[in-house]
């Protein structure tokens, strides 16, 4: 597309969006020509404390389907719109409803902790949901002698338990994306940009090795925590262990700075399957509605309104 059809493109949506009175969301991997046009980029916390606040009768997703559902059961008042229905999560398919059930009634009294990265259904199961952004602070406000179930990624809660010093029982999901990080791309950078700072987000299987590296240039952190450590950061080059979407909100928001992926990889097709085509017809149409039934959504509102409020 050329430059002067996505400029046309972006104003039709801008105008369809304040026509039907709508938030654009838009989560930091999506693409470019997305997060440019959209009103709020932000990581999973971020977005879901918008679709909480916004005083706008409909809120246009740009993420993946559970965040989607996310906003809907926090904004139940609210239209929410996702661009395209086939924008699933491989991470949140790795745990259902019955398995969790399951591993419950395996651990009886235990406290269950879920990523947001789950199903409504999952959340309805769990008693606290958190994200990257704040899931040490949710494992920190439990009690200690409690035991805790952490879902579904399991990178995150062993790097959760390097960092909290906790025992977590953990399932063994992961992101496809980040798990396909590997140590070697990680420490082929250390050795190539000695004057890098590495950003790792927590979901990648490496992130709890990065730790060990302890060279204080290695900081583990969720996506709007990178780009708020590089905005303050003296440090002119970053290395990124993380989807690549996040490269350009980072050169957005710190201008001036290097940031380099160090895995080109690590794209997710699912947060790339909103076009600027889709979300104009998602404005035009007003299409595809999210919807939760309201008894999932009554069960799954405390933990996250837990994750919402905590940290
Ligand atoms: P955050 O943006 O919350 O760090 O999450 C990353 C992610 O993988 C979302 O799918
Ligand atoms: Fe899910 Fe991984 Fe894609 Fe995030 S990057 S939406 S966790 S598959």
């Amino acid at each position: 597309m050329t430059v002067i059809a996505e400029t046309a493109l972006q104003e039709e949506i801008r105008d369809l969006a304040r026509r039907r009175d709508a938030v654009i969301l838009a989560h930091n991997y999506q693409l470019p020509e997305i997060q440019d046009v959209a009103d709020y980029v932000g990581d999973s916390l971020g977005l879901s404390r918008e679709a909480a606040a916004t005083d706008a009768d409909t809120i246009a997703f740009c993420g993946v389907h559970f965040m989607a559902e996310t906003a809907a059961i926090l904004s139940p008042e609210k239209t929410v719109l996702l661009p395209d229905l086939d924008a699933g999560c491989s991470l949140a398919d790795s745990i259902t409803a019955d398995q969790l059930r399951a591993w419950k009634a395996e651990n009886p009294g235990a406290i269950v902790v879920s990523y947001v990265n789950t199903t409504a259904a999952v959340k309805a199961e769990s008693d606290y949901c958190c994200t990257s952004g704040n899931a040490k602070a949710v494992i920190e406000a439990i009690p200690a002698d409690r035991e805790i179930l952490f879902l579904p990624d399991m990178h995150l809660g062993m790097w959760l338990e390097r960092v909290t010093g906790r025992k977590l029982r953990l399932w063994l999901g992961e992101c496809h994306v980040h798990a396909g990080i590997r140590p070697g791309d990680v420490e082929r950078w250390q050795s190539e940009a000695p004057d890098a700072e590495l950003l790792v987000h927590p979901e990648c299987g490496c992130a709890s090795q990065c730790m060990a590296f302890g060279n204080g240039r290695t900081h583990v952190l969720s996506t709007e925590g990178m780009i708020r450590f590089a905005q303050g950061s003296p440090k002119s080059r970053f290395l990124v262990a993380t989807e690549t979407g996040i490269i350009h909100r980072l050169q957005k928001e710190a201008p001036g700075k290097s940031f380099e992926a160090v895995s080109e990889r690590a794209v997710c097709r699912f947060m790339k399957m909103t076009t600027l085509g889709k979300l104009r017809d998602c404005l035009r149409d007003g299409k595809h509605v999210v919807t939760v039934p309201d008894d999932v959504a009554a069960k799954a509102r405390g933990a996250i309104d837990r994750m919402v409020a905590i940290g």
